[in-house]
């Protein structure tokens, strides 16, 4: 049997009244992916090659553009269960005009459930009694809630009987519960949700039925799973619980291909992390961001959606997005690297210093204190303390460009558009409206004039003031 026979039904029209929210359940994000990306991509990996989401009339659009946009429309997509009256109905309604030879159903809330469980699921059904059906189930304490896994005195699987509809307390103490992930022969499973009926306690069609139907004829097997990676998320407690357990796992992951990630740190599933990285504690890397070979993220950064290069250095708190940093930049601490930030090789962007959509090149530095957006900064170019690219006059925004190996002195406005040449040299305090010539200076603020001697006399006459100080000093003497 070849890998490509197999297909899988995600049940997800469920209304998750317990998550109490305007967003469907199973786009309910976690790790930065929503739940129901995990058991999509789950069921990819164990080889399936169609999957089919089971959704609510009421959600299909949004469950179908984001599966469409993420997994193609060829590997991924949605039909509509209406209205929801069971499992049993939603894997029938999932499962038609399906033609390939085996399928695994799982549940769109079960995040945790990873390949490896699936594979074995799948090894099962192809045991040597040919069973019709394999499901997982796992051991738990307190399995209230849960469908019960009922064996005969022989051990073989007998039935899977709802919490609702158990009939005595020597059944309710089995601690064997359905996981609801079952691997089945498509045209067993056809025949048998076509023969569910609702007479039960919920008055549903519960695909858990099926299990006693393949026991009495083909076989049933069950495979008993980690309880852990088999819990489903019904409320916001349980999302934020299997998150946790997802970024230990995410973080166990890294840990094991050559990254430090130290306590707290929470690393999407869509991060990709390069060997000898250090990833320091509280650190948070989100969506599509890169993290190159040697480079250290320290404690408190905030990363999303960005390209980090090899040994860079991004220092405690500093805040990056959408913004591009190259081999060997040094970044923070307290730096805010906004939307179209670009950070060439060896630059340094120091504390308290904010970009957007400005590119600065090799071996430049703004080492404290500076607004810089929409600009061109040139290689080995020093920018002082306290620089501001006034960039925006109310209406439109501007661009700054500066030239290698300028330099721009502490406390100067750039009044954008402007620019300051190569080799050029901005004097401190300087308000630049007009652009600088390559090798010019530009100074332009007011000349400093000393009063001999006039410091005691100012203080007397400040301190004679006493508890009435005026606001404004009075005309000086010329
Ligand atoms: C189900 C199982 C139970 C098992 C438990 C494991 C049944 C009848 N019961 O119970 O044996 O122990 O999971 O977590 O199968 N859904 C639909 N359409 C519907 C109803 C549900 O698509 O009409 C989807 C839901 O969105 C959800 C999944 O099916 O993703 C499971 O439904 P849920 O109501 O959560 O089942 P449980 O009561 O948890
Ligand atoms: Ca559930």
């Amino acid at each position: 049997m070849s890998m490509s026979d197999l297909c899988a039904v995600v049940l997800a029209a469920g209304q998750g009244k317990r998550m109490q929210s305007a967003l469907t359940k199973v786009l309910h994000p976690i790790a930065g992916r929503p739940l129901v990306y995990y058991p999509v991509r789950a069921a990819v990996d164990a080889g399936a090659t169609r999957i089919v989401v089971v959704t609510s009339r009421e959600h299909h659009a949004e469950v179908g553009d984001y599966l469409e946009s993420t997994f193609g429309s060829a590997l991924a997509r949605c039909v509509v269960q209406d209205p929801p009256s069971g499992t049993g109905d939603a894997a029938r309604v999932g499962i038609e005009g399906i033609e390939l030879d085996r399928v695994l159903i799982l549940y769109g809330d079960t995040p945790l459930l990873d390949k490896q469980d699936l594979m074995k699921l799948l090894t099962s059904l192809q045991a040597d009694s040919r069973p019709e059906l394999a499901l997982m189930t796992a051991l738990l304490d307190d399995p209230r809630g849960y469908g019960r896994v009922l064996r005969s005195p022989d051990g073989k699987v007998r039935e899977v009987r709802e919490d609702r509809d158990l009939s005595n307390d020597q059944q309710r103490a089995v601690r064997e519960v359905n996981a609801g992930v079952y691997a089945a022969r498509t045209g067993f499973l056809k025949d048998a949700v076509a023969r569910l009926t609702p007479g039960n306690a919920q008055g549903e069609y519960y695909l858990s039925d099926v299990v006693a139907m393949a026991a009495e004829g083909g076989g049933a097997v069950a495979m008993i799973g980690d309880a852990g990676a088999l819990a489903g998320v019904n409320d916001r407690a349980q999302l934020v619980a299997a998150e946790e357990l997802m970024y230990a796992r995410i973080a166990a992951r890294h840990l094991h291909s050559g990254v430090t990630v130290r306590g707290g740190a929470r690393i999407d599933e869509s991060v990709g992390i390069e060997p000898d990285a250090s990833i320091e504690a509280g650190v948070v890397l989100r969506g599509a961001t890169h993290v190159g070979a040697g480079t250290t993220i320290d404690v408190g950064c905030v990363v999303t959606d960005s390209s980090i290069g090899k040994n860079a250095k991004l220092k405690p708190y500093s805040v990056v997005s959408e913004s591009r940093i190259a081999d060997g930049a040094q970044i923070g601490p307290f730096a805010h690297l906004r939307p179209g930030s670009r950070i060439d090789e060896d630059a340094h962007v120091g504390n308290f210093v904010e970009t957007k959509k400005t590119h600065m090149r090799r071996g430049s530095k703004a080492n404290h204190l500076a607004y810089l957006g929409d600009g061109e900064i040139g290689e080995a170019a020093n920018v002082g303390a306290g620089t501001i690219f006034c960039n925006y006059d109310g209406f439109q925004k501007h661009q700054t460009i500066i030239g290698d190996r300028a330099f721009i002195g502490s406390d100067s406005q750039i009044v954008a558009p402007v620019r300051i040449g190569n080799d050029a040299y901005v004097a401190t305090g300087t308000t630049v409206t007009r652009d600088v010539p390559d090798d010019a200076l530009a100074i332009a603020r007011t000349k400093q004039e000393n009063k001999a001697g006039y410091a005691p006399r100012l203080k007397a006459r400040l301190k004679g003031a006493g508890t009435k100080p005026k606001p404004e000093p009075e005309a000086e003497p010329e």
